[in-house]
């Protein structure tokens, strides 16, 4: 049987919708997954947030048993965790990062970057279509 694909998010991206929506948009979190659904159709998808670096390490090791393919956000984590970045490394499944912002070309602390060099791709700056753009890329990869 074909593997879900993971979409993980990190801290703070419970608030999109209301947070800094000049740098992150209007879409809600909400908003984001049911789009996700209705691309990802049959294929199996399973998409949750955390705030919690711990959590967000164990369903990291989760998806490497059980994912096709894990699509992360990791937020803030993204710049500071070395627990993320191990596990990720640790990870079988095929890893695609995305941000709604371009870190690239924001301060200066958004440089340190954790997750990118565990990953097959990143995405960023495309706001909320860059998960779409991530799906597809999953879909396409064989399970
Ligand atoms: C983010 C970029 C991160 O720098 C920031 O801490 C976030 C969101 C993005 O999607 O643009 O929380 O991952």
């Amino acid at each position: 049987m074909t593997k879900p694909i993971y979409v993980l998010n990190g801290p703070n991206l419970n608030l999109l919708g209301t947070r800094e929506p000049e740098i992150y948009g209007h879409d809600t979190l909400a908003d984001i997954e049911s789009r996700l659904r209705k691309k990802a159709g049959e294929r199996g998808l399973e998409f949750r947030q955390t705030n919690s670096e711990g959590e967000l390490v164990d369903w990291v090791q989760e998806a490497s048993r059980e994912a096709s393919c894990l699509i992360l956000n990791a937020g803030a984590y993204t710049h500071t965790s070395i627990a993320l970045h191990d596990a990720l490394r640790a990870c079988t499944a095929p890893l695609i990062e995305v941000h709604l912002s371009n870190p690239a070309a924001r301060e200066a602390f958004r440089q340190t970057n954790y997750v990118a060099s565990a990953a097959m791709a990143s995405i960023a700056g495309l706001g909320p279509h860059g998960y779409e753009v991530a799906l597809e890329a999953a879909i396409r990869m064989k399970a």
